[in-house]
């Protein structure tokens, strides 16, 4: 397209200002713009523009007279139903064997309340290994292969298909075959890269973030949906034969990935999606629930009930809405295929009110410090309203959740120190539920649980590699009996730190 083409296109769109500055640009630096805005479908963006703001607008009418609670019947929890997590661990281990599960990791968002200038995954949080987000969870899919292997005698792999934005895909697939892929099959690990969208002020015109680039931000991690369909990824799950998808989010340091008992529940309910909950703490806790709104599941955010809902308690005490969201989701494969298929379309784009940093009519930089505009994202859990067979898995906060979102500072909530502290006590917990103890340093028992005046001291620094265990099973021959002192590591070497063997 010629300069005149494109000064017309844009002018129909009421998006000139974005060549504002294109007397001053060199040649290079004008190809790179024609480039990226030939990349903008600007009629499509103007309409989600509309249609986001105007359902936000909407969205303050308080959703609580429609709103039912989970019921009993499509809930399973790791508590309440503990007889029965076996079974469907059992049924989740054979779909595994079978080649019939994939994973989907949401890896493509800006990470930018952490504030590091690379992927999430690629994050140290602290660990006394030092491994990185992704080195967790690409162990924790090679462990599971392996037992799925060892209980049904049948050689299986995962495959893992990582969503990345046009910002992080070179930085993380290098960083997977700089690794190795942590010991994975390098066939078995499949990048894709999201939709990116302009970020628009409050009247609806992109923004520049210099005088020849247009701010760009990711589609939002509901952007899953269109990649699939984009980038030819659910061909491959077909190919592949794939059944069962579970899809998760990279910041969770506790995430169990393609959790055979959260995948078995849903089978075994013939699901077609399934969202794993956390128990709501307390009322005013900013997490979304899961709850039936006029009969169809969704997410309802904290800011859209009233106090009063947010505060009813069931006959048990628990709050009446407590099925806390943690982004943590099962699909069918066909229900997936319908989605992207059929639904997308029909998602709504969220507006987030953000700082965004713009170049001013002088071609400054300025970086704001209110929300000067918005970005718009589509959620992954909203395709949950067209799901016929919907069902929900209720786990344990301190076993499985523990997001890392911000960067360190006192007493900051999902932090690395929040999400390091979290594992090493959820591994110290394994170790003496398989029979293990710890000492200090004059040789005496700790108590399992600390009093509060050791708190300073905590958490135990206790590690156990994936290849280790999956979920503490597997420790019990290396620990029982035995007493250690902080920090005790477990790999695939041996034990670290043994100090007494009281055997
Ligand atoms: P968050 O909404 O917490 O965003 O993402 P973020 O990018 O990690 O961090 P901030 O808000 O910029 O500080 C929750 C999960 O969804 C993924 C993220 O990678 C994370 O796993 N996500 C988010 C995407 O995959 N794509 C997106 O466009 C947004």
């Amino acid at each position: 397209m010629d300069a005149r083409g494109l000064f017309q296109r844009l002018a129909e769109a009421e998006q000139s200002h974005l060549l504002r500055f294109w007397d001053q640009l060199s040649p290079e630096e004008r190809a790179g713009l024609t480039l990226d805005l030939q990349g903008i479908d600007f009629q499509e963006i103007n309409g989600f523009f509309r249609k986001a703001t105007d359902v936000s607008r909407g969205s303050v009418e308080k959703m609580d007279g429609r709103m039912a609670p989970v019921p009993r019947e499509v809930l399973g929890s790791v508590t309440r139903d503990e007889a029965r997590v076996k079974s469907w661990e059992q049924t989740g281990l054979q779909c595994i064997s079978r080649g019939k599960v994939a994973v989907v990791l949401l890896a493509g968002g800006q990470g930018s309340r952490l504030g590091v200038p690379y992927p999430k995954g690629m994050f140290d949080v602290g660990l006394p290994s030092r491994k990185t987000l992704f080195q967790v969870q690409a162990e924790r899919i090679l462990k599971l292969q392996q037992l799925a292997e060892e209980t049904l005698h049948s050689k299986s792999s995962i495959p893992w298909y990582i969503m990345t934005s046009s910002r992080t895909m070179d930085s993380t697939e290098e960083f997977f075959s700089r690794h190795d892929y942590f010991g994975l099959d390098k066939n078995n690990v499949m990048f894709f890269w999201q939709g990116m969208l302009p970020a628009m002020d409050h009247q609806g015109k992109m923004i520049l973030e210099s005088k020849s680039k247009v701010s760009m931000a990711p589609d939002g991690n509901g952007g899953l949906y269109r990649a699939l369909k984009n980038q030819g990824v659910l061909e491959h799950m077909q190919q592949r034969g794939v059944e069962c998808i579970h899809v998760y989010c990279v910041d969770n340091i506790l995430v169990k990935v393609a959790d055979p008992a959260f995948l078995g529940f849903c089978v075994q309910h013939h699901a077609d999606c399934g969202a794993k909950v956390v128990e709501k703490s307390h009322p005013t806790e900013a997490v979304g629930v899961v709850c039936k709104v006029d009969g169809k599941y969704q997410v309802v955010e904290y800011s859209e009930i009233a106090m009063e809902t947010a505060q009813k308690r069931g006959a048990d005490g628990r709050l009446l809405f407590n099925a806390g969201n943690i982004a943590n989701h099962f699909f069918s494969f066909s229900f997936l295929k319908d989605v992207v298929e059929k639904y997308e379309p029909s998602l709504q784009h969220h507006v987030a009110q953000k700082k965004i940093p713009f170049v001013d009519h002088r071609g400054r930089l300025s970086t704001p410090d209110k929300p000067n505009g918005i970005k718009m994202e589509k959620f992954v859990f909203d395709v949950f309203q067209f799901a016929e067979t919907f069902v929900v898995y209720e786990v344990l906060r301190e076993d499985e959740f523990s997001p890392l979102k911000n960067a360190d500072r006192q007493n900051g909530r999902d932090t690395p120190t929040t999400a390091r502290h979290a594992l090493m006590s959820l591994h110290h917990r394994w170790v003496l539920n398989a029979g293990g103890h710890f000492i200090d340093e004059n040789g005496t028992r700790l108590p399992a649980i600390p009093s509060l005046k050791d708190r300073s001291d905590l958490p135990i620094k206790c590690e156990v590699s994936p290849l280790v265990s999956y979920g503490g099973e597997g420790i019990r021959a290396l620990v029982k009996d035995r007493e250690f002192q902080s920090p005790l590591v477990i790999d695939e070497s041996g034990v670290h730190q043994l100090v007494r063997d009281g055997k």
